[in-house]
């Protein structure tokens, strides 16, 4: 589990303090922050990049997060940082799901020989990172309290799956979100809407899961469905709800949105978010409630789901897909019980991707 958790509005402003114990003599700490924050994305920059608490020889990366992370990218970043310092005093991750996946990754990387894709997988990391804080400003993805990091690899689109993935430090600071674009925040506030649901619904189910997972459930809800308007009310629940429904799959499993959905991620490079919102558009048959509960958010928030993304695709294509989901066996068996493989079949999964 994360070591400590800031939660309220404002709490940006503690890094400073919060990072000073972790600050070894020499060694800079490396604020790595999505670029949606840099001058060169967004015109002038943004201000919170002028409240980074830089001192010394720290040193600001922007992460280039237009596509989501890859194993090359994690070990370029860690090698770079090796060669300038030889080691760091940490790695503080500001941004969405992608840069603090990245933010992990690379803490990792500091102090584990080799790529990161020799660690894709369950239990494979042998050595602690260095420091590492995430610092979310978008909710949805629970990247912040989770033990992975999504990597898309060589061979295959896995987390460094790890007692030693979990940030040190988080800060919840529900400010942060504000004014992100409303389809980016629906999609990304989907992503915890499905790990409820998945969580909720599937055979892993126990109470630890059960009692963050109806809470983040009833939070998304607040946020999509009760209220009329976005407001200051609406971020800080949302925050929440990540954290919850992070946690809530912390101790079950995910289940056929995100199965299918990374077979569009890996192909097709399809982000997480709007790939699980593609699918769960489609999902009556496994998720009835959630699923229309899930359309009705969509209508309610007047937002965008694209559809076709499959159209034209060839044989080898769909069945690279369909070789990916069927791969993800954990989720499958969640989703579906241990008998899954007589449910959903090869025939059916490409019937489903047709329908995308
Ligand atoms: N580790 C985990 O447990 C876990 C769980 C779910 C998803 N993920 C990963 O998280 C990623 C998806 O994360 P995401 O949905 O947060 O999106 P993201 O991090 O990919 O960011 C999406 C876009 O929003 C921009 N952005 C970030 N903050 C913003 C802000 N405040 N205002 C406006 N724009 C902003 C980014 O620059 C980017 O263009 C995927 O890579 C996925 O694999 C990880
Ligand atoms: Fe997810």
């Amino acid at each position: 589990m994360v070591g400590y958790v800031i939660y309220g509005r404002g709490s940006f402003n503690q890094l400073d303090e919060i990072i000073a114990p972790q600050r070894k003599d020499g060694r800079p700490m490396v604020f790595l922050v999505d670029h949606f924050f840099s001058a060169a994305y967004s015109g002038d920059g943004k201000p919170l990049v002028n409240r980074m608490p830089v001192r010394g020889n720290d040193k600001i990366i922007f992460a280039d997060v237009t596509f989501e992370p890859k194993t090359t990218y994690v070990d370029k970043l860690a090698q770079e940082l090796k060669d300038e310092f030889g080691t760091v005093s940490g790695i503080i991750g500001i941004g969405g799901g992608s840069t603090m996946d990245l933010a992990k990754a690379v803490s990792l990387m500091m102090n584990n020989p080799g790529s990161s894709a020799d660690y894709q997988g369950w239990d494979l990391v042998k050595q602690p990172g260095v420091y590492k804080a995430g610092i979310p400003t978008l909710s949805g993805t629970g990247a912040e309290v989770s033990r992975t990091t999504v990597l898309t690899g060589p061979t295959k689109k896995l987390g460094m799956n790890s007692d030693f993935t979990p940030f040190d430090q988080i800060v919840l600071d529900p400010e942060l979100t504000a004014n992100a674009p409303a389809n980016q925040r629906f999609y990304t506030g989907m992503d915890c809407y499905i790990h409820c649901i998945e969580s909720l619904t599937g055979t892993y189910l126990n109470e630890f899961s059960k009692s963050y997972g109806e809470k983040a459930l009833l939070l998304c809800r607040d946020v999509f469905i009760n209220k009329d308007r976005w407001d200051d009310d609406c971020d800080d629940k949302l925050m929440m709800a990540s954290y919850a429904g992070g946690m809530s799959i912390a101790y079950s499993q995910v289940g056929v949105a995100h199965a299918v959905s990374y077979g569009l991620s890996y192909l097709l490079g399809t982000k997480h978010g709007i790939g699980n919102c593609m699918v769960m558009n489609q999902l009556e048959e496994y998720y009835p409630e959630g699923a229309a509960e899930f359309k009705w958010m969509v209508e309610k928030n007047n937002i965008e789901i694209p559809a076709g993304i499959c159209n034209g695709l060839s044989e080898e294509q769909f069945d690279t897909m369909i070789n990916v989901s069927i791969g993800m066996k954990p989720l499958w068996e969640n989703a579906l019980g241990k008998d899954w493989e007589k449910i959903m079949t090869r025939e059916k999964l490409r019937a489903l991707y047709e329908k995308l």
